[in-house]
């Protein structure tokens, strides 16, 4: 039973009020993001107009690190739910100058911010913004982490279950299979923690040793050095990105030879379901971890995971932030 008092992420209704990690949420309230997410599709797509469940709301984009997809769906979510948005790109701001962390959070939570949405190449930067609003007392603004460091990457974890949902509906007769660098992939750990808690019964990690976390199995995975074992069967296909600024020193002998081995190709990807989806969470390498052929082919459903992002980012904000419906 997961002790509420200690996780920060829930009040002590067992609500969720800021969104730092999938690690610990119970899966009743991943379920209801997802569920939650549906109707907006509609809006996500433009059949529907925006909602004013947001209005009044000031929405803080805190981005410390470079972001195309993520920074502008969460504005456009945010948007379409009637809140005002203002981003920051801290590398041209205050930081630059010298400024800490907390003191800009102070800032910014001086101009009446309800919701920061933050992405930091630290890893652990949301959760100290979180228990800094909560020692000061300011515990009515919430906090949405949008990647740190290596570690996670709740939202695209998030979307990546509502791709998967909306193609297989159902979790739990799935084989699923992470591949590439699961070292330094924040979105590799929150897929990881919401399949699992999901039900999803089989869920492969497949990479060179050298890309993979120490007991990388106590997620609950199983691992393959070979990409061909591995996709054996699999119903979904998740690609990751070579993360080659987090990486110190050589891992890897080369883009051409990590293609060779891991790259995903029409002739290995043929070995999984003849259903099988293929995802990947941007931006990709072409050539490097994807084939062309399969990044623009029949299974890829890339481009439907950015626009059910936008749907997912509303729900999660609504749940955070929004009045009853
Ligand atoms: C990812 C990220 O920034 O964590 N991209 C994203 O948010 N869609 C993955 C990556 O950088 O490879």
């Amino acid at each position: 039973m997961l002790d509420r008092q200690k996780n920060p992420q829930l009040n002590s209704h067992g609500e969720l009020k800021h969104l730092l990690t999938i690690e610990g949420l119970p899966r009743e309230i991943l379920i209801a993001i997802l569920d939650s997410a549906t109707p907006f599709t509609g809006i996500a797509e433009r059949e529907m107009k925006k909602l004013p469940l947001l209005r009044g709301k000031s929405v803080f984009n805190l981005f410390f690190e470079n972001s195309t997809r993520t920074r502008t769906t969460f504005e456009i979510a945010a948007k379409r739910l009637s809140a005002d948005v203002i981003n920051l790109n801290i590398n041209t701001s205050s930081a630059s100058k010298g400024e800490t962390l907390l003191d800009t959070v102070d800032n910014l939570a001086a101009m009446q911010a309800d919701m920061f949405v933050v992405r930091h190449a630290s890893s652990g930067a949301p959760h100290l913004i979180a228990a800094h609003l909560a020692a000061t007392g300011r515990e009515h603004i919430h906090v949405v982490n949008a990647g740190d460091g290596s570690h996670a990457h709740p939202t695209q974890g998030l979307l990546d279950m509502y791709t998967i949902r909306h193609y297989k509906q159902d979790f739990t007769g799935l084989t699923v299979a992470i591949i590439g660098d699961i070292l330094h992939s924040r979105v590799a750990r929150s897929q990881i923690h919401a399949l699992t808690t999901l039900g999803v019964p089989e869920v492969r990690v497949i990479a060179p040793k050298t890309l993979l976390p120490t007991s990388v199995e106590r997620l609950g995975v199983q691992v393959f050095h070979d990409m061909r074992e591995g996709l054996r069967g699999v119903d979904v296909v998740m690609m990751l990105r070579l993360q080659n600024e987090r990486m110190n020193g050589a891992l890897l002998p080369s883009p051409q030879e990590f293609f060779k081995s891991y790259g995903l190709t029409p002739e290995k990807l043929a070995l999984a379901k003849p259903d099988a989806i293929v995802m990947h969470p941007g931006p990709m390498n072409r050539g490097v971890e994807i084939d062309s052929a399969v990044a623009d082919g029949a299974h890829a459903v890339i481009l439907p995971q950015v626009t059910f992002g936008i749907a997912v980012r509303m729900a999660v904000m609504r749940m955070l932030a929004g009045g009853p419906a």
